[in-house]
């Protein structure tokens, strides 16, 4: 008979990514009533894996609209939340990673003072505009959570440096791995990839917030890459946010070797990945999933909290200025020693059983 009710929050494509693995773990308890309340912060790119995991929720705040501000997403995801965790009479609340969500949801447990477990704790770049403004929301979850799943020894020991106490901090790898083994498939095809099958594929993604100013240099640099270099085919499934869609349309928009596509489901976007010949992306979620299959990444932000995957040499960091990117690009295409130093597997973020000791710790308390 379940006696602890859990309810876990998200709203973002990638929140969902990680979280929905934990639910099939929590649900296949029967200690737990496992809850699941979305926000809905993203739409159709939340819908997109709540189908993969064949998740339904049991409540959708529904909050998304066109050009959301973090006012309007934090306020949204605080009001909505108080019924929802007062009707549920919630034992514990689960959050993920960084996002407005989290962050805003984390508060209206702490308001109610339900004892809350963040998955994904410990990440830090230190710089609070970078990645903005996710920096700050995971400092101010880690403020007041009770249970801190950090998914590597380095996450934890970021929170040890600031105090946290070590009884309370469980490092149990990242559940983007444990993801994988619903995602990925030996055998894989799609019309795309057959489209690139005779060149390097490069998948392209980005979407901070930080970044919106600079789309167009960082697409540039790229776009002449790519049309300079004649055995590459690109793949970009645009995110939704009109902002990325526009800059992408615009420099992009009429090179036959750059195919810009819808946002992938994450069953396909798994398979893009293991069979790419290299990312550039400013996306946190995929250093990880890429570092797990060895494919290069060349991350186009200033700041990574995901030290581990550029320590182990799969992750460079280029910045978000033109030249850099163009330059570390058009490199890594043309010397094979640095592409294969880049391109063995390092798999530092877990090793897929990361649900099953976040459940482990919730059911023995
Ligand atoms: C959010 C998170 C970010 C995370 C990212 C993952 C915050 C502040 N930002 O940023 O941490 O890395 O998600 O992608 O929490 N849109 C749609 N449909 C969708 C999703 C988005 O149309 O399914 C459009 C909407 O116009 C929306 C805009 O994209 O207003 C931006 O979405 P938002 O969640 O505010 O920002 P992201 O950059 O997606
Ligand atoms: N992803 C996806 N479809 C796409 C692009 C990305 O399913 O078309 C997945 C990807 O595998 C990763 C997550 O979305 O798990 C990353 O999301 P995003 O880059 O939007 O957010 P971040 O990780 O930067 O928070």
């Amino acid at each position: 008979m379940a006696d602890k009710t859990v309810v876990l929050v998200f709203g973002t494509r990638p929140e969902a990514i990680k979280m929905c693995p934990l639910v099939k773990e929590l649900q296949a308890r029967r200690r737990f009533n496992t809850i699941v309340a979305v926000t809905g912060q993203h739409r159709q790119m939340l819908d997109q894996v709540l189908k993969v995991f064949d998740v339904v929720p049991d409540y959708d705040l529904s909050i998304m609209k066109d050009g959301q501000t973090l006012f309007d997403i934090t306020t949204a995801t605080l009001m909505g939340l108080r019924s929802v965790f007062e009707k549920t009479h919630a034992d514990v609340v689960l959050v993920h990673g960084d996002t407005t969500t989290s962050f805003a949801a984390s508060l209206a447990a702490f308001y109610l003072n339900i004892p809350i477990g963040h998955v994904e704790a410990g990440l830090r770049t230190y710089n609070i505009f970078s990645p903005y403004p996710e920096e700050f929301n995971r400092q101010a979850v880690d403020i007041v959570s009770k249970y801190y799943f950090a998914p590597t020894a380095n996450a934890r020991d970021n929170l040890l440096k600031e105090g946290k106490d070590p009884k309370k901090i469980h490092v149990t790898g990242n559940t983007v791995i444990d993801s994988l083994k619903y995602t990925y498939a030996a055998e894989y095809t799609h019309p795309e990839l057959k489209w690139a099958k005779d060149s390097k594929l490069i998948l392209i993604t980005a979407h901070r917030r930080e970044n919106l100013d600079h789309l167009t240099d960082m697409f540039r640099a790229i776009k002449r890459v790519v049309d300079e270099q004649g055995n590459v085919k690109a793949i970009y499934p645009v995110h939704l946010n009109p902002r990325v869609q526009n800059a992408a349309a615009e420099v992009f928009g009429n090179d036959d070797r750059i195919h810009l596509i819808a946002p992938l489901d994450v069953f396909d976007f798994h398979n893009f990945i293991a069979r790419s010949h290299l990312i550039l992306t400013d996306s946190g979620g995929i250093q990880e999933e890429a570092s797990g299959f060895g494919i290069p990444v060349l991350v186009m932000r200033d700041t990574t909290e995901r030290p581990e995957g550029v320590k182990a040499g799969t992750l460079r960091l280029v910045g978000t200025e033109e030249e850099m990117i163009y330059s570390s690009f058009t490199q890594l295409l043309s010397d094979p020693d640095e592409y294969s130093a880049m391109s063995h597997i390092a798999n530092p973020y877990g090793d897929g059983h990361a649900c099953e000791r976040i459940a482990d710790v919730l059911e023995n308390e």
